[in-house]
């Protein structure tokens, strides 16, 4: 195993929200966003983080790139504490993130030059030399030059985004925090956009941390994956792993109502119970395992003791009472 410093530490991070009430606002509770999250990110890999909607996807990203800070808990980059770094100009360089939804994220009385040139000149590229990199990015993401001219709403999404990205990558970032990239655009659209992030990173040798409430998208790209549910992370391993040995039942249940095309996979696919019902809201976890509500495996453990993360494979782990701690493989 490589001995390098990851690019990025999660280390047991808390994300807690207050609830407030009546009139004097006072904070009658919390909601847990995230708990007690930890991973690595290294060179180079592209590292999936998959949850469904308030799972707490975003709320990480937004502590990763330094926008929001955490309760508890540590982000590194290259080893040191992103808290230090976080609003030097250095570390904003070398993370940027990509918003789910273009439309808001760009400035709409902004043309695309103009756009694309405010990072440029916030790290101090010289204004000679901020037209001719306008135009490689342009190129970068496949849209012509004549695009410097529009304006957004000439736009469609999937060219947004791509504006979105170029301006991401328009101050050489290290790592991109991509949260859900596609998932406000057609699904045709979608594919083309994860084909230029996948050329752009081979390119540039990026890292990045991608975003979704989709695991089946993230199959065939991400090195890594990370599943979140309520806050904590519930499964994470090398993707061939999760995918073809998937431990936590709630991991399963998401591989399995993932559509087949063919009876080929339907074949392969686990005969596995769907998962039933709404995620729970993070103001109320369900105590034990906070899966147990909607797991099909569930036994009495699970409404009681929370699971510990266990190793269950070669760098491959997994919450759940049927993974007693020190069952390793
Ligand atoms: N600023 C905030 N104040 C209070 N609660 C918040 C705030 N931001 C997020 N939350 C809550 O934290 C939880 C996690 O939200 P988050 O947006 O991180 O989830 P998500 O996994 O990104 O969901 P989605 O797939 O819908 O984008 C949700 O219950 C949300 O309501
Ligand atoms: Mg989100």
């Amino acid at each position: 195993m490589s001995t390098e410093v990851p690019l990025l530490q999660v280390e047991d991070l808390t994300k807690l929200f207050p609830i407030r009430r009546g009139l004097f606002q006072r904070v009658i509770g919390h909601v847990r966003a995230i708990d007690g999250v930890g991973f690595d990110i290294r060179r180079g890999e592209i590292f999936g983080l998959a949850g469904e909607s308030g799972s707490g996807k975003s709320t990480l990203a937004r502590i990763v790139v330094g926008l929001d800070g955490a309760s508890s808990g540590r982000i590194r980059f290259v080893g040191e504490d992103v808290h230090t770094l976080r609003g030097t100009r250095g570390f904003r360089r070398r993370v940027q993130m990509v918003f789910q939804n273009p439309g808001s994220s760009l400035n709409p009385r902004r043309s695309i030059e103009q756009t694309l040139s405010v990072p440029l000149r916030f790290h101090g590229i010289a204004p000679s030399a901020i037209a001719p990199r306008v135009r490689e990015l342009l190129e970068m993401v496949e849209l012509p030059a004549s695009f410097r001219a529009k304006y957004p709403f000439e736009l469609s999404g999937g060219q947004k985004q791509r504006v979105a990205i170029a301006r991401a990558l328009a101050v050489e970032p290290e790592l991109l925090v991509l949260d859900e990239p596609t998932s406000a655009l057609d699904v045709s659209v979608q594919a083309k956009v994860i084909e230029l992030l996948m050329r752009i990173r081979n390119e540039l040798d990026l890292s990045y941390l991608f975003i979704s409430h989709d695991l089946s998208l993230m199959r065939n790209f991400t090195t890594r994956i990370a599943v979140m549910y309520l806050g904590k992370l519930c499964e994470m391993g090398f993707t061939g792993d999760v995918f073809d040995h998937p431990a936590h039942p709630y991991t399963q249940g998401l591989i399995s109502s993932v559509p087949v095309v063919s009876e080929e996979e339907a074949a392969l696919k686990p005969a596995v119970e769907r998962i039933r019902g709404e995620i729970p809201s993070p103001a109320n976890v369900p105590p034990g395992c906070s899966f147990h509500t909607r797991c099909p495996a569930a036994f009495r453990p699970c409404r009681i003791d929370d699971p510990a993360f266990v190793q269950v494979g070669f760098e491959h782990r997994t919450r759940c009472h049927l993974f007693p701690r020190d069952s390793t493989a």
